[in-house]
């Protein structure tokens, strides 16, 4: 990949640039739970994305997306935003680095990445964090690892109507190979936990469907989340975000939140105590108990939170039929992959059969990546 970035750089702009690069992740629990100040797990992975940049000296950006055969050049002011949507990202960065103050300018960039896109791996991240990285670098800006992911976030916020959390930006700038980070979303507070579960893989089933309407699906999630913590609020005042609710606290506001709302709730107070028994698990090396928890984030998400779909529930009851350990879907949702903790000596059956059983039923199969866990935004030498 680095080297057809090359080639295409020294095409258009004649000479070389530095490269950087950053990285799709994947979350072994604790969905949703971002944006309403609870815990994460996620860890950066081997697919990412690779840009290669050079300052040019004038206020203007000239950008190709080599995945996608498409240049594009825009300048840095509001009123610039170009109308690609992959341009929007790199537009994004650079408006959120200049509205915290950060003195940038324009410059070249060949990117390419292999981040299944919409598969839930986080690609928009990956670029995110590549570019927030890059600049922050070459312009010497002197911005800290938590504002880099920030910039990420604040992206999707304003420049692609996205209210997402911080876990996706937050994985790809501190992701660590061979670990995965427990992040606590309200006090930032994080920890690495070193992840190689002897004789258990982690695989991704992708189900190549992506619905439409997943972001403005994902932000009506989030209202409902936010509308349920400011009802609970009125008894509890310390409750700032849902994290901090107890499920007698959601109870008492029962009458006064839509069913759907309570749902929503419900499931979110029940995500964040499962990621922490994930940990305690984990510290025991009991897997088991991390499988269990799993299939019930995927029931959570499925029958309270309503962002799985047909395939993934469809994938989840074959992993449960072949006997895998855990098995969920994973990110937002709406679509992407299963994520599956599943023994070594049933992983080829499992392949097969999740393989065959969906390209009966949809007419095609799930894509199959293995789960590699890797370095997030770095300069590549
Ligand atoms: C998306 C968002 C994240 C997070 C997950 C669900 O990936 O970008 O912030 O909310 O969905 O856990």
């Amino acid at each position: 990949m680095k080297s057809r970035i090359s080639e295409k750089f020294r095409t258009l702009f004649g000479k070389d640039g530095d490269f950087f690069a950053s990285a799709g992740r994947i979350n072994l629990i604790g969905e949703h739970t971002d944006y309403n100040g609870g815990y994460v797990f996620p860890g950066a992975i081997d697919k990412g994305m690779i840009a290669e940049i050079e300052l040019n000296g004038t206020n203007r950006v000239c950008a190709y997306a080599l995945d996608l055969d498409e240049y594009v050049e825009f300048g840095l002011e509001e009123e610039d935003i170009p109308s690609q949507s992959w341009a929007r990202y790199i537009f994004g960065v650079c408006r959120e680095i200049i509205k915290r103050g950060g003195m940038i300018g324009g410059f070249n960039t060949v990117f390419a990445g292999d981040v299944p896109l919409g598969a839930g791996m986080s690609s928009s991240a990956a670029l995110e964090s590549t570019f927030a990285f890059a600049l922050n670098y070459l312009f010497n800006l002197g911005i800290d690892k938590f504002e880099l992911a920030r910039i990420g976030q604040y992206t999707e916020h304003n420049y692609c109507g996205v209210k997402c959390g911080i876990m996706d930006q937050f994985a790809s700038v501190f992701g660590k190979k061979g670990n995965l980070m427990r992040l606590d979303c309200k006090t930032m507070e994080y920890k690495y936990y070193p992840f190689d579960p002897k004789g258990y893989k982690l695989v991704l089933l992708d189900s190549v469907v992506k619905h439409e309407l997943a972001s403005s699906a994902y932000n009506k999630r989030r209202e409902s989340c936010e509308h349920v913590a400011s009802a609970i609020r009125k008894n509890h005042p310390e409750v700032e975000f849902l994290r901090d609710a107890k499920k007698e606290w959601l109870d008492e506001v029962k009458a006064e939140v839509s069913e759907e709302d309570y749902m929503r709730a419900e499931y979110v107070i029940e995500e964040v105590q499962r990621v922490l028994d994930v940990c305690d698990a984990l510290e025991r090396g009991d897997y088991e108990t991390v499988g269990q928890k799993m299939y019930e984030t995927h029931h959570g998400m499925s029958k309270l939170y309503e962002v799985s779909c047909e395939e993934l529930d469809f994938l989840n009851d074959i992993a449960k039929e072949c006997g895998v350990t855990g098995s969920r879907v994973m990110g937002g949702g709406f679509g992407g992959c299963t994520i599956n903790l599943v023994k070594n000596e049933l992983y080829d059956n499992f392949i097969a059969k999740a393989k065959a059983a969906f390209k009966e039923k949809f007419g095609h199969e799930p894509k199959v990546y293995d789960v590699v866990i890797s370095d997030g935004a770095r300069k590549l030498e």
